[in-house]
């Protein structure tokens, strides 16, 4: 069984641990304080708060911590993290200050969505290694968490936003759906359920039949109709504008983030 370490098993690195757990990876997920993921161990992941112990018994080591932490831990565990993967799933980080922090590792940036705990998440990542046998194993086991693509590095602030973040935006369209239930009288599980499943069934049908949004669309708006009542509430709410501020607003906060942190690398 292979060895998995998850370094700094917080929201994200939870999420991905029961995730790689269920995919027969043997996984040591660390935080300081280990006691607050007792959850964990109930699937039978090893949880300590010892990162040494942890990366020494793993050849691939995904790092879940935030930008700043994710610095300091990386210095001390340079020595042991030698010669192995490194998956680093911090946003903004880019992949020449972790490579200067180790430089005999293979280092990895990605970036997962909450949804990996469930097999349905978005998974980026970049790599300015070329080890192609090492990119396949990489490919596999960020597989896990869903789909995977293998992108520019140079995207990776625009991906955190949309689909890092996505998440927040969709279950925030998911309530307003189910509000909008409630307001017209139906049960709140019904409404709930119809919201979601509404939502999931429209993504499937996108990912199957590989067709435009608007395409599919169209075949929902019948002339004179329901449908095209909402749509025309949608439109004078301005959902695309907001939809399309809310990704580009959250890229730029991904590049601050990483220009405050990193000046030196972002002015190159
Ligand atoms: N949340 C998401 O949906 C999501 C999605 C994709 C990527 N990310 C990225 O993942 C990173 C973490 O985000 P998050 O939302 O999961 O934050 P989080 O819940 O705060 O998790 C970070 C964890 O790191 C632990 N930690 C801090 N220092 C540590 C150390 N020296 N050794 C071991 N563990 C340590 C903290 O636990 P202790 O205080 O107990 O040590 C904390 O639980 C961020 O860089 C974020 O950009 C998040």
């Amino acid at each position: 069984m292979e060895t998995i370490s998850v370094i700094g098993a917080g929201t994200i690195g939870s999420a991905i641990s029961v995730s790689l757990n269920r995919a027969g990876y043997h996984v040591i997920a660390t935080r300081r304080r280990p006691d607050l993921n007792k959850a964990l161990v109930g699937y039978g992941i090893e949880v300590t708060s010892d990162n040494i112990y942890a990366v020494r018994s793993s050849e691939i080591s995904i790092l879940t911590l935030k930008p700043a932490d994710l610095i300091s831990e990386v210095r001390k565990l340079s020595k042991f993290l030698s010669g192995k993967i490194v998956i680093s799933m911090a946003a903004a980080v880019p992949i020449r200050v972790i490579s200067g922090l180790l430089p005999d590792s293979f280092i990895v940036r990605s970036m997962t969505n909450i949804a990996a705990e469930v097999n349905a998440g978005y998974t980026p990542f970049c790599t300015a290694e070329t080890d192609e046998e090492k990119i396949s194993l990489v490919r596999r086991v960020l597989g896990v968490f869903g789909e995977t693509d293998q992108v520019d590095e140079k995207y990776m602030d625009a991906l955190t936003a949309l689909s890092g973040s996505g998440p927040a935006y969709i279950l925030t369209i998911i309530e307003a759906m189910m509000y909008g239930g409630l307001k017209v009288g139906l049960p709140r599980s019904i409404a709930l359920k119809a919201s979601y499943q509404t939502v999931m069934g429209s993504a499937k049908l996108l990912a199957v039949s590989g067709d435009h949004p608007s395409a599919i669309k169209e075949k929902v708006i019948t002339p004179g109709g329901v449908t095209i009542d909402g749509i025309y509430e949608l439109e004078n709410g301005k959902i695309r504008t907001s939809i399309m501020k809310a990704i580009e607003s959250s890229t730029i906060k991904a590049r601050r983030i990483s220009k405050d942190l990193f000046p030196e690398e972002t002015e190159k």
